[in-house]
This record gives C-alpha cells, structure tokens and sequence, in this order.
C-alpha cells in the first residue's frame, strides 16, 4: 500500500484526510491517507519514522505549520517555488531522495482565477502578511502578472526583505512590487488576501476598509471560525469574501497531481467539503 499523511501540530481537525481519500476514490486510485502528530522538535524524526512504517511504502506527505520550515531544510531537493518561498508543504520520497514542493500558491492562483472567477492579469492586489502563509504565494501570484502588488505587514521589515527576494520574478513578469506598513497602505485594490495570523489572536482586521475597491475579492487564506471576521469586514465594506477552503482543496489537488500523475475534480471535491463544513 503506498503511504501518505499531513504531518502538523496541531493536526487532529485537518480536512486533508478526507480531501486525499476523495480524491483517490474519485481518480480510482489506491493509497492511504493519515495524519501525525508531531512534537514540537520532533519533526525530523516523525518523518524517518513514517517512511519505517511497515504497514506500506511511504510516498510522500503534506505539512502544515508549524513545520513548513523544517521541511524545507530536510528536503534534499526543492522545486524553485518552495525555493523562493523557503517553506514547504509536499514531500515526495523518490528514489535520489526527499523532494519538496510548495502547492499553496498553486493553490490560492487557481482559487481565485477558477472558483471565484477573477482575474489575477492587470490587477492591483493586496497581500496582508510577510510571515509563511504570505512567502509561500508571493511568487505564483506574481507569476499571474497582476500590474501592481503591495506586501503590507505589521513588522515593515519583513515585508521588506519578502519583497526584496521576488524582486526578480516581479521584474519578469512585469509587476510594480512594493512593501508597505499595514496602517500606510496607499490606493485601494482589486483583490485583497489576509495571510495573517491577526485573527487567530481574535485581532481586528489590520487594515483600514478603505483598501477595498467596490466589488473587490478579499480572500482569507484560512476558513471556519477563524476566517469569519475578516470576511464579515469585507461584506460590510462592499467587497465580494471569500474563505481558503478552495485554496485547501487546489493545493491538496495540486499535491495528488504530482504524487499520482493524475489530476483529480477538485470543483467537485470543493463543493462536497463545502456542504460538509457549512452543516458542522
Ligand atoms: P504564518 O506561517 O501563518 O504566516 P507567521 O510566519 O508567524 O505565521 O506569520 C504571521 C503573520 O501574521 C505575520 O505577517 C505577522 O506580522 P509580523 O510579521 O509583524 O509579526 C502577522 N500578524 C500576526 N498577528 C498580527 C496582528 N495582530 N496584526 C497584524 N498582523 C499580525
């Protein structure tokens, strides 16, 4: 049996068993999904651990945080995007050794341009945050030649040196990239994305409304309880919310796709955890 997990921690309401086992179900193909927990400082172990597994072959695995970092360390090789955001949330187990790869970007790109719809070519877009949520979709957001992106983050610095890094790719793509402080943020925007962790801490939405064109998509990279204060402030100030739970599925998509050369109906699995989620 080929094995694969998310590994994280906290990790016990992670959707990505569900998504994987749909997947495989919907593609006819067999595998098997779990999930670890992982301590703190054990991250390098509980991957040597999981690939020991009697139970099957081990074959790769999600990460999700707090461990993005380390699996980028302990990756032998990393695919360009998982270079330039330094985080990593897939692993493959391949013979020349351990790859990694970041499908989040991936992710939230096709979110945005397939499931909502909007266009990411000649946009201004806002993204709030410099943290990992935010280095691991710069660069595909980049990539869809937006004309304009602002990183906005509460620690300018940060901010700073994230959009130091993609200099480069902006360049080539032909995008102004510029950082900003979260309360100096100038113009208003046609996509807005939240890739902090403010409201996490139950925090306000950081940014002033007026960043929001009229129509605007303002998009939470997370979903549940803790993306519902920034959407509500989104829909109170004339833009269109939406949660990260189509960006979840895309970068699951995005994953099996590169594990299994097949790709999966990610609409399809969308729409089902999105009635799941909406009934708990
Ligand atoms: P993640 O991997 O989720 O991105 P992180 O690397 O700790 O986690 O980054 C958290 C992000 O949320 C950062 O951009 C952080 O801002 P700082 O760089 O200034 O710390 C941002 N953040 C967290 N709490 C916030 C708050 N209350 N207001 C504004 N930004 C906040």
């Amino acid at each position: 049996m080929d094995l694969y997990c998310v590994m994280g921690n906290p990790v016990e309401h992670s959707r990505s068993p569900w998504i994987h086992a749909r997947f495989a179900e919907l593609t006819g193909q067999t595998l098997d999904y779990g999930r670890r927990l992982v301590p703190i400082d054990g991250f390098d172990e509980a991957v040597a651990a999981f690939r020991a597994d009697p139970a099957g072959t081990a074959r790769g695995c999600n990460i999700t945080v707090p461990f993005k970092f380390d699996a980028a360390a302990l990756a032998q090789h990393l695919s360009p995007r998982a270079a330039l955001a330094r985080a990593v949330n897939v692993l493959s187990f391949e013979e020349d050794g351990i790859h990694g790869d970041n499908s989040d970007g991936a992710g939230l790109v096709n979110d945005i341009t397939v499931h909502a719809g909007v266009s990411l070519a000649g946009s201004e877009l806002l993204l709030l945050g410099a943290g990992g949520a935010a280095a691991g979709v710069l660069g595909p957001l980049l990539e869809g030649s937006p004309r304009r992106v602002v990183v906005a983050n509460r620690t300018l610095a940060k901010a700073i040196t994230l959009v130091q890094r993609h200099a480069a790719l902006a360049l080539a793509h032909h995008v102004t990239l510029e950082a900003q402080e979260l309360h100096a943020v100038p113009g208003n925007f046609d996509i807005v994305v939240n890739a902090t962790a403010s409201s996490l801490a139950g925090g306000e939405v950081p940014v002033a409304a007026s960043v929001l064109k009229r129509g605007a998509l303002a998009v939470d990279m997370m979903y549940g309880p803790a993306a519902v204060g920034f959407m509500n402030w989104a829909r109170d100030h004339g833009a269109v919310p939406r949660d990260g739970l189509g960006m979840l599925v895309e970068q699951a998509a995005e994953a099996f796709a590169l594990w299994r050369g097949v790709r999966p109906p990610a609409a399809q699995v969308l729409a089902e955890l999105r009635a799941i989620v909406d009934r708990t």
